[in-house]
């Protein structure tokens, strides 16, 4: 068992105005099979931290990332890059071949683009994340609240996950990151020569798979370059699904 509802509502409360690395440092503290669940995007702070903390504790520092098969040449890269940079294993999880295969074979490979992302994401991500996240009592989440001002402005840094957590698995989901804004991270990035991925000096701010993204303008938000045919209240892919239900309740 890692934390319980109580001590988790604690947490949030006593750490939401803490640093990014002091909440990573309690949860590696605590927890002993947590994850930081790493896009190949900005997020690369998570694993840049956690490893400061993790040798300072003497504690082994678990990644994952959800290949989807359709993220851009540029991150494949770049989490190669960062395994090596860091010497850190970087587990990567893939789809259930059959469930794809059949997906596919049914809907094509754009289906999206007619419809809506869900049942790709739910594919591609949802299934293998749930997979991981069933062997693992906490997560930790490169969720930030400017990212997305309709869904994510109430991100806390730490809480039960409102998605993937159950009375049999509980699961604590740690975002040190939500109240830091994008220049807090890339003055971060800057400041510790921290690696980046490549496409975000091609325009691009908020990276996922190559066909659901794309560059934005300037005085667009971010957010503007993921799914952009669709709704802003819809963009959360499942991962973080637990945003949208809590601001369609406020
Ligand atoms: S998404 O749900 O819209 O795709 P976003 O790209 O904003 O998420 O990333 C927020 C956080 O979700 C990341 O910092 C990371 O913790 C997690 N995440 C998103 N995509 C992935 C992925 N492909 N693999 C692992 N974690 C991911
Ligand atoms: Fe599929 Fe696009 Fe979701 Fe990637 S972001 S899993 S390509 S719908």
């Amino acid at each position: 068992m890692a934390l319980s509802k109580e001590q988790v509502q604690d947490k949030a409360q006593a750490l939401a105005e803490s640093e990014p690395k002091e909440i990573i440092k309690f949860a590696l503290q605590e927890i002993d099979n947590i994850a930081i669940s790493f896009s190949g995007a900005e997020d690369v702070v998570l694993i840049e931290l956690g490893s400061k903390v993790a040798r300072k504790l003497g504690k082994p520092l678990q990644v994952f990332t959800l290949d989807t098969g359709r993220l851009h040449p540029e991150t494949y890269q770049f989490i190669d890059k960062v395994r090596t940079h860091y010497g850190i294993e970087i587990e990567i999880l893939s789809p259930d071949r059959d469930k794809l295969e059949a997906f596919v074979k049914e809907k094509g490979l754009f289906s999206f683009y007619e419809t809506d992302h869900l049942e790709c994401c739910g594919i591609r991500k949802i299934e293998p994340l749930k997979r991981k996240l069933a062997g693992i009592d906490a997560w930790i989440t490169g969720q930030r609240k400017d990212q997305s001002p309709s869904t994510r402005d109430a991100v806390p840094v730490v809480e039960m996950d409102p998605t993937f957590s159950s009375a049999d698995n509980p699961l604590v989901k740690f975002n040190p990151l939500a109240n830091w804004s994008s220049k807090q991270v890339w003055d971060y990035i800057r400041m510790f020569d921290v690696p980046y991925n490549e496409l975000h000096d091609q325009g691009y701010v908020s990276i996922g798979c190559e066909p659901c993204t794309r560059p934005v303008g300037p005085g667009q938000h971010e957010r503007e370059g993921r799914w952009w045919w669709e709704e802003a209240t819809a963009k959360e892919c499942g991962l973080h699904q637990g945003n949208v239900i809590a601001s369609d309740t406020k």
